[in-house]
């Protein structure tokens, strides 16, 4: 049986932001993206257990993370976004980040936890924003979740703008909650749930009124 919501191709003709899942063929602009962003990326990520970033974000890295993302996706535990620029009209695209809904939990918590990041290259152009309202708002609809939650390091500035600009609530602190970039680190807890985003006609709705300036954030 196909999972809630999985798979999905999710589009913002107004920036060209396109969210779908990952291709095999992904493997090879994967890892160049992954190898020019060392220094971007890697003070973000969980520690890694073993490897090199050269060994841990190579073509054959990739295929072992796709097949492990697609068999959570099936299983209806994650749903894994490659982010993607596509001109409107072009059958092209070009990999340029990852979103994914992880720690999927249905019954009475129906709610996941959003992690992301972009190529440098396209930083600061609103695209962050844009890839997890579009995720959001399918989430809250064909994906049946109640609530999305965001945990980020109290000095990830750029992180912290993407949710608050979506209206994300701050709600927790975490004292060393996730090991990241070698060490226990506190996160700031936002979240936010379908009542939230009914209020605003959906998230796309709110960032939308976000980018016209009706909205400041
Ligand atoms: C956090 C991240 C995903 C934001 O994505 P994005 O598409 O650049 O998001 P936005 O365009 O909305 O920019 C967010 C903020 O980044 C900052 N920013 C703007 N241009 C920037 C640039 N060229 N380089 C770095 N940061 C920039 C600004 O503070 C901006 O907020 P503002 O719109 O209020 O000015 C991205 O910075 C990233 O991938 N960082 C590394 C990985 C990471 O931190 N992941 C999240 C872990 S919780």
């Amino acid at each position: 049986m196909a999972a809630p919501g999985w798979p999905a191709v999710l589009y913002d003709s107004r920036t060209g932001v396109l969210l779908r899942p990952y291709r095999r063929r992904d493997a090879r602009a994967w890892s160049q993206c992954r190898m020019a962003n060392e220094a971007w990326l890697s003070v973000w990520e969980p520690t890694p257990s073993r490897g090199t970033w050269a060994e841990l974000n190579s073509p054959a890295a990739f295929r072992v993370i796709y097949r492990d993302l697609r068999k959570s996706a099936a299983a209806g535990t994650a749903m894994p976004f490659a982010i993607c620029l596509r001109e409107p009209g072009s059958k092209q695209d070009r990999l340029v980040g990852q979103l994914t809904l992880g720690n999927i939990v249905r019954r009475a918590f129906c709610s996941a936890y959003a992690g992301y990041w972009v190529d440098q290259a396209v930083a600061g152009r609103g695209i962050m924003p844009t890839a997890l309202a579009l995720a959001v708002d399918h989430a809250f609809t064909a994906g049946g979740l109640h609530r999305i939650e965001v945990n980020i390091r109290p000095e990830n500035g750029p992180s912290r703008r993407v949710v608050e600009k979506l209206g994300f609530r701050e709600e927790s602190y975490h004292a060393r909650y996730l090991h990241i970039d070698g060490a226990w680190r506190d996160h700031v807890g936002y979240a936010i749930t379908t009542e939230d985003v009914q209020a605003e006609g959906g998230l796309m709705a709110r960032w939308n009124r976000v980018r016209d300036g009706q909205v400041t954030v």
